[in-house]
């Protein structure tokens, strides 16, 4: 930290040392950063350097002169800079630039979930090695204060379930299939002309961007060290708009859910956890979430339910969770570092047999002994089927119905499926949905 030239004058006796900042990367987050680090001008925060590739088309003017701009992080790592800003995503080279940071006595500020999921305990411990921090603010729920949330807010309770919206892509898909009763890809084609989707969809749809903030919440939340492949996604490709006219019809509606749950009393350790589409109740607070937002629920053996909402993505949003661990770090460079490393004490044995209600939606080519075979499975499999709905007027190639099934594991309903499945009768595998 640098301390301002006219500090010493009597005026300015005890301001706070100017806190010098790099920013790797200078896309949608980290033009935001820099933005709000050059319109606040009260926070002693000052942009030092901005990193990027090819880094003459990204210059603008709106930046001080005094900024250096560069493509080579030894002009960063050799400089005063007190805190280096990942923001460029992808495991490398952020992963060896984070490291050679923390190395070269830097503080780190990092939006990468897919990086924090997978090497979060040994940054931290290298940061604390190192007397620097590492926060992370920004790599779950874009602007939501989540991590800070769980970290500080409620580490007086004993937390034992989150669960969430949170990806903002699925979310504003399932609401158009929804809304405006059109197939899962014509909801996908729109979200992608309005930029609520990647080119490359594959990491939203199929959970895979979800499950790596859920491996981040079960640690900073729940103290699990837990591998993000051990943890299930399952696409919501398969959702189309008579789901959710099944769904409305049980007073539900159907989100992609991550949930991450910890077991009480179980030996060794149990975490029951998931990304995948599911029914909810319309009076729940994850059924109103609107669009792009995200929402987290944690669940407190003391405090009970906290939940947490906001814009989950987004430039502005998700820089602003970014300054603000920024801010933390200068504020304190003692401070304690969200730690994803140490109180991490349980590692459980990762799965996904939630006991719940199920939603399971047929489509078939009509034939008389449908409904018999099914049942026979079922009850085979120690299934009780709860209800059989279906709707008039639908062609007899492609008939849909539903069958909604009685509490029970959800492993018991993947073995009766392996059967089902196979059946001649099937349009298409049966979409499985848990009612949460
Ligand atoms: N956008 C959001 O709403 C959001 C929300 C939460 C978290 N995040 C996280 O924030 C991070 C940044 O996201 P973003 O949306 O700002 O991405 P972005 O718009 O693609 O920006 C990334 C920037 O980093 C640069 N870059 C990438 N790899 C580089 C490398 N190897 N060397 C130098 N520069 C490199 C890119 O340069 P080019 O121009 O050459 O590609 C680009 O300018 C990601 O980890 C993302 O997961 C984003």
């Amino acid at each position: 930290m640098t301390t301002p030239p006219d500090a010493a004058t009597s005026a300015n006796q005890g301001a706070a040392p100017v806190c010098n900042v790099a920013l790797l990367g200078f896309g949608t987050v980290g033009s935001s950063v820099a933005k709000i680090l050059c319109e606040r001008s009260n926070t002693h925060l000052s942009l030092s350097h901005v990193l990027n590739r090819n880094v003459a088309r990204k210059k603008v003017d709106w930046l001080p002169s005094s900024v250096q701009w560069t493509e080579n992080i030894d002009d960063v790592l050799s400089s005063n800079a007190d805190i280096v800003v990942e923001v460029m995503g992808g495991l490398q080279p952020a992963e060896d630039w984070i490291r050679r940071a923390l190395q070269s006595g830097k503080s780190v500020v990092t939006a990468n979930k897919q990086l924090i999921a997978r090497c979060g305990p040994e940054l931290t411990s290298l940061a604390r090695q190192r007397k620097q921090q590492i926060e992370f603010g920004a790599s779950v729920a874009g602007g939501v204060p989540v991590i800070s949330g769980l970290h500080q807010g409620l580490a007086g309770d004993e937390l034992f379930k989150i669960c969430g919206i949170l990806n903002g892509t699925c979310n504003y898909i399932l609401s158009q299939i929804e809304l405006n009763n059109v197939p899962f890809a014509t909801a996908l084609r729109e979200a992608q002309k309005l930029g609520f989707a990647e080119a490359d969809p594959t990491e939203d749809i199929e959970g895979l961007d979800a499950r790596a903030k859920l491996a981040i919440l079960a640690r900073v939340g729940l103290h699990c060290n837990v591998r993000v492949e051990d943890i299930l996604a399952r696409s919501i490709a398969a959702i189309d708009a008579v789901d959710f006219e099944y769904a409305n019809q049980l007073g539900c509606t159907i989100r992609q859910i991550s949930w991450a749950e910890l077991k009480p009393e179980s030996k060794p350790d149990l975490l029951l956890a998931a990304v995948q589409p599911a029914l909810v109740e319309l009076s729940s607070p994850l059924a109103r979430v609107e669009g792009s937002k995200n929402l987290v629920v944690a669940t407190g053996t003391y405090g009970g339910e906290t939940v947490f909402g906001g814009h989950g993505a987004g430039g502005h949003p998700t820089a602003v969770a970014v300054v603000s661990d920024i801010l933390a770090i200068a504020r304190s460079k003692q401070a304690a570092i969200t730690d994803l490393g140490q109180p991490s004490e349980k590692t459980p044995t990762v799965t996904a047999d939630f006991t719940t209600r199920h939603y399971l939606r047929f489509l078939v080519k009509d034939r008389p002994g449908i409904i018999a075979s099914l049942a026979t499975i079922l009850s085979d499999c120690g299934i009780n089927i709860d209800a059989v709905v279906q709707k008039p007027g639908c062609p007899k190639s492609h008939l849909p119905f539903l069958i909604t099934l009685e509490e029970c594991p959800a492993a018991l309903v993947d073995q009766a499926l392996r059967q089902i499945n196979a059946l001649d009768f099937l349009v298409q595998p049966c979409l499985h949905l848990p009612i949460l």
